[in-house]
């Protein structure tokens, strides 16, 4: 049974939404790491055995400034935490669901991930991470 691993939710202004979520909501920032590659700049904070992720675009073509143009800032994304990515693709793949490309990438903390399609998931863009710590161990 797949774990919230992280909430993805966009900002326009990294530091500014930490003045609400670290010095307003009483978040602890558990790291913050330029995803230059990806054009983003991310803060994780802890939120009990998951964690929110801000993102913000640190350049023009960022994996995100389409979304904050259409949309603006809001929930981005969800991600679940599983035990073997290629297995998790499998299942959802012959449920009929839509894995966007670059699946199996590392995400920012080194396991890999992987995108479903909103279409997929009810309008939910779903993250899919491997938990490589439970993997390795
Ligand atoms: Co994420």
């Amino acid at each position: 049974m797949p774990d919230i691993d992280h909430i993805g939710i966009c900002v326009h202004d990294l530091d500014a939404a930490l003045c609400a979520w670290r010095d307003g909501l009483g978040f602890r920032v558990a790291d913050v790491c330029d995803l230059a590659d990806r054009g983003l700049r991310v803060a994780f904070l802890d939120a009990g055995s998951s964690r929110v992720e801000l993102l913000a675009s640190s350049g023009p073509d960022s994996e995100i400034a389409g979304f904050l143009a259409r949309r603006g800032e809001g929930m981005h994304h969800v991600a679940f935490r599983v035990a073997d990515l290629d297995v998790a693709l499998a299942a959802a793949r012959s449920a009929g669901m839509m894995v966007l490309p670059g699946a199996g990438r590392p995400g920012a903390h080194g396991g890999r991930v992987a995108f479903l399609h909103p279409k997929s998931a009810n309008g939910v863009l779903v993250e899919l991470v491997e938990d490589h710590q439970a993997a390795a161990g």
